[in-house]
């Protein structure tokens, strides 16, 4: 194996213990508590995990944590209407509800009810209008870590070829226009893609978020590049014992990393980091709805 390793866990730590002594600061000088709703309809197991996880980080950085566990059966109306009352709560300063939704529900028309100031997905069509023309707005959160962790590797992203391989409106297209932002020469690869293999040898950056378990081979990475993958993917484990499971992420950890500059694991690569800058989001929606300066250098 030739590629670094980027130590998505430790660089999440240390992003979760800087949004901790800010949160600290508002405390002692504003008696501000920032606070984070979460919202989950149904039972669906991979997202009972992420929103316990979710809530314990909060709790750990000294936020308040309002968890809203719903039936699978609500109707879109009581689901509205419960972000009606987040949106107006002052003690709630970022909103999340966990996707997917059960397929009764409108997803559009529930994530663009949520305020706009409080929506630290970046899932809102004005965060994603605002992202796109390159102002202001609250970015989703397994980009944004993404893009720390390219940052803090290289420095400079400027003219390097990315290749983002899944159009999702949660990672694939908001990771392109943050590349974009950043000057690289962008490809958004998707399932009709031809010759996947070819486009992505020419990448200095690789970034996979299709959700199919270890689909990049070793031999599409060009020597060098840097990989980020973002797929969380369970897989039967018989070398560990019958029944047993593992997770594993889009790329072929063993093949891509030798060939690859730089690569980040599953698990401990970008997982630590969404949960990382959700936090550091809250934090700044709390001190742009109090009109205090927000703590700018914790994401940039
Ligand atoms: N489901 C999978 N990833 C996410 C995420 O980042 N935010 C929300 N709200 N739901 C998700």
């Amino acid at each position: 194996m030739s590629a670094e390793i980027i130590d998505g866990k430790a660089f999440a730590a240390k992003l979760r213990r800087d949004v901790a002594d800010q949160v600290a600061r508002l405390k002692a000088d504003h008696q501000l508590k920032p606070g984070l709703a979460v919202v989950l309809v149904g039972d669906d197991p991979a997202s009972q995990v992420y929103v316990r996880s979710k809530g314990k980080m909060t709790v750990e950085v000294g936020m308040n944590s309002f968890e809203h566990r719903l039936d699978p059966s609500i109707k879109e109306t009581e689901l509205l209407a419960l972000i009606e009352g987040l949106n107006a709560d002052p003690k709630v300063h970022g909103i999340l509800v966990q996707l997917p939704l059960p397929d009764h529900l409108d997803e559009d028309l529930v994530i663009n009810a949520i305020d706009p100031a409080k929506d630290v997905d970046g899932f809102h069509i004005l965060n994603v209008g605002l992202l796109g023309t390159g102002q202001k707005a609250m970015v989703p959160c397994t980009p944004l870590g993404c893009l720390m962790m390219l940052r803090n590797h290289h420095g400079s992203l400027s003219g390097m070829n990315a290749v983002v391989i899944g159009r999702s409106n949660i990672v694939g297209k908001p990771m392109a226009q943050l590349l974009l932002g950043d000057s690289c020469t962008v490809t958004i690869a998707h399932s009709r893609t031809r010759d996947l293999p070819d486009v992505v040898r020419r990448a200095d950056i690789v970034v996979a978020a299709v959700g199919r378990a270890e689909m990049v081979p070793g031999d599409w990475i060009k020597p060098g590049a840097t990989v980020i993958d973002v797929g969380i993917n369970r897989v039967d484990a018989p070398e560990k014992g019958e029944g047993k499971t593992r997770l594993v992420g889009d790329c072929h950890f063993e093949s891509c990393a030798a060939v690859a500059g730089a690569i980040t694991p599953v698990p401990g690569g970008v997982g630590p980091m969404t949960i990382a800058c959700l936090l550091a989001n809250t934090l700044t929606a709390c001190c742009r709805a109090n009109g205090l300066p927000e703590p700018a250098d914790l994401t940039a």
